[in-house]
């Protein structure tokens, strides 16, 4: 007879739910290593580290430390080296509020290593206009173990919190600050003197964490943090299901959105504001670039069947 999962205690005394526990026992899979060719160069880049091999065996040694930090599938199959950000079709557009709108904020939410805030950077996003935030400090430490960088020479800043937690980002107190709002939030170890400041807001493999009412209560404090200068926007991706099936996942206590789901969800978040717009499709692959044949996906054959099912809700909320 089959022993169901168990819960476990993570590294910083957590439990860590029976699910997760249960991939923890699964050994890594080091074949899933396959950078591309813009991937290994960004690494190379970053680490300096030119000996193919060499890298690969820091990367995956970096990656075995996570994981036994908290067991995220996205750290076992190595996303964080997919340069993710940069392949949504906004991201030309977050380059472009970075270069031209005076200040533009950008957060990068459930940041893990800062992966993704780096590949903006190198693209020359402002490093001090970016703020990344997660739940586990320990990720942002092993960021600079992946990246061997230090404070110093990764001038990308910090904060760590809980981003349900009215003690970290208390959506009711826009707080007034004198100084800018990325050393407020650094200097209080909070993220509410950025109500309204973020320009731009990436949360990617985030929402698909939490259950339903949960997702909704995030959407609600991301709007929140973004700015009502039109052109800002929140985007990301994360597993998604075709419209008709939106539901629970496996036993994971988080839930699924489709598309039209997932458009009701920020309809709601937002209260119905019409200058807030909503994308959203589904794609096969998390971090390949969108093609057009991503935007057939929404679309179903006579039986309600999509002509291109993918896994991945891809999506933007902009105001316009
Ligand atoms: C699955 S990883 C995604 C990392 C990265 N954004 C990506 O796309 O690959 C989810 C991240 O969210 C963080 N996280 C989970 N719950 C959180 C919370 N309540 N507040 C802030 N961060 C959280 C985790 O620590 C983890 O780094």
């Amino acid at each position: 007879m089959s022993v169901p999962p168990q819960p476990a205690t993570a590294s910083d005394g957590t439990t860590i739910p029976a699910w997760y526990a249960s991939q923890r026992s699964v050994p890594l899979d080091p074949s899933l290593y396959a950078p591309a060719p813009d991937e290994l160069a960004f690494y190379k880049g970053q680490t300096r580290i030119t000996d193919e091999d060499e890298l690969k065996a820091h990367v995956l040694k970096v990656q075995r430390d996570a994981y036994e930090v908290w067991p995220y599938p996205c750290i076992r199959r190595l996303a964080f080296t997919k340069l993710k950000i940069s392949r949504f079709p906004v991201y030309e557009e977050v380059l472009k509020l970075g270069r031209e709108r005076q200040g533009a904020i950008l957060l990068d939410l459930g940041c893990c290593f800062g992966n993704d805030a780096r590949k903006a950077v190198a693209d020359g996003f402002p490093a001090s206009q970016i703020l990344a935030s997660d739940l586990r400090s320990d990720f942002w430490a092993l960021g600079h173990t992946l990246f061997k960088s230090t404070p110093e020479t990764c001038p990308v800043r910090f904060v760590q919190g809980d981003i349900f937690s009215d003690a970290f980002f208390n959506p009711h107190l826009a707080h007034p600050h004198s100084m800018e709002a990325i050393s407020a939030c650094v200097d209080s170890a909070s993220l509410s003197p950025l109500a309204k400041c973020a320009s731009i807001i990436h949360a990617s493999a985030f929402f698909h964490l939490f259950n339903e009412p949960a997702q909704l209560a995030l959407a609600r404090r991301l709007n929140v943090l973004l700015s009502n200068e039109p052109g800002s926007l929140i985007f990301g991706s994360h597993r998604g299901v075709r419209d008709g099936v939106p539901g629970e996942r496996d036993g994971r206590e988080s839930f699924a959105h489709s598309p039209t789901t997932w458009r009701a969800m920020w309809e709601d978040a937002t209260r119905g504001d019409a200058s807030v717009q909503v994308e959203a499709w589904l794609s096969d692959f998390e971090t390949r670039p969108m093609s057009a044949e991503d935007v057939k996906s929404v679309s179903v054959d006579e039986n309600g069947v999509p002509l291109h099912p993918g896994s991945w809700l891809v999506w933007v909320v902009r105001r316009a």
